[in-house]
């Protein structure tokens, strides 16, 4: 890792926010995450892909950093996540692993496993996690239920911490025929009622509920007291909420997904918008299950 200027030193590329004392700072951690989550404090999220914008985020308070593989739409332009490699994650990981550090940030870092990169085996997903815990990753994230749990016991059971993602997995987009709801019906619901089971009693200790009905989600959220779950198109019930970063700002080309707030809206910078977002899902004023939810 090449050595950093100081924090909040003026650079010609931008200044980053300086880091309040490390003092008045604890780093997340599962056991910290674990306790919010037990508390009933909501657990804030959002992607981040490189390092300026991730400083940004943790300065405003934002708990957990996901380097989400929709970086392949947002950053790359491609058309869906499919075609995200691991070099590529491990290239962003490594650029919001360098933002926090230089910041001195606490946010809990989860890096996305991308397509191709863990469906092969057991074998081939712990190869594929440690290149992103080795880019500074604190846990990884794979999608989908069934086949998956016996993959995410072996990573956790190797030191590696696991968030599952069920509902709508992007990855699999192909498959399931668009970008829709998921869960909805009593034999959909019930599935991924057991799939979710079945990935906390693996290990997997936390679990992205991505655009299932906001009635599952609650009920899933009061029923896994060791997994966190986190919302996006959940409702307000989950145990935490994830934006994707340039939704969140508005920043969309296309349409913008009934689920999302544009935080910057009335906000007079960045910061203040990723503060604003904070605030809301900390207070459950967001989601608001009438706008944001099914
Ligand atoms: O890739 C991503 O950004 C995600 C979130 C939408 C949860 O998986």
């Amino acid at each position: 890792m090449s050595s950093a200027p100081d924090a909040g030193a003026a650079t010609p590329y931008g200044t980053l926010p300086p880091a309040s004392p490390p003092s008045e700072r604890k780093p997340l951690s599962l056991p910290r995450l674990a306790d919010m989550h037990a508390r009933g404090e909501k657990i804030t999220m959002l992607t981040a892909y490189d390092a300026t914008f991730a400083a940004m985020a943790d300065h405003a308070g934002v708990e957990c950093l996901l380097v989400g593989d929709s970086l392949g739409m947002v950053c790359q332009g491609l058309p869906s996540t499919v075609g995200v490699t691991l070099e590529t994650m491990r290239y962003h990981t490594e650029s919001v692993y360098r933002g926090l550090r230089r910041v001195q940030g606490t946010a809990w870092l989860i890096a996305d496993l991308p397509f191709g990169s863990y469906q092969e085996s057991r074998e081939q997903a712990l190869r594929s996690a440690t290149v992103l815990m080795q880019a500074g990753a604190h846990m990884v994230k794979l999608e989908g239920g069934g086949w998956t749990t016996d993959t995410v016991r072996f990573l956790v059971e190797r030191g590696i911490p696991v968030c599952a993602h069920l509902g709508l997995t992007p990855q699999t987009v192909h498959a399931l025929g668009g970008y829709r709801v998921q869960g909805r019906g009593d034999e959909a619901a019930t599935l991924l009622k057991d799939q979710a089971h079945a990935l906390q009693d693996a290990g997997a200790a936390m679990l992205v509920l991505e655009m299932v009905p906001a009635s599952l989600a609650a009920e899933l959220t009061a029923a896994l007291e060791q997994c966190a779950t986190i919302g996006i198109g959940a409702g307000r019930g989950t145990a935490g909420q994830v934006l994707v970063l340039h939704d969140m700002l508005g920043m969309n080309l296309g349409r913008m997904p009934k689920f999302v707030r544009n935080f910057m809206a009335g906000a007079p910078s960045i910061a203040e918008a990723f503060q604003a977002y904070v605030r809301a899902v900390k207070d459950g004023s967001f989601p608001d299950d009438r706008l944001h939810a099914w």
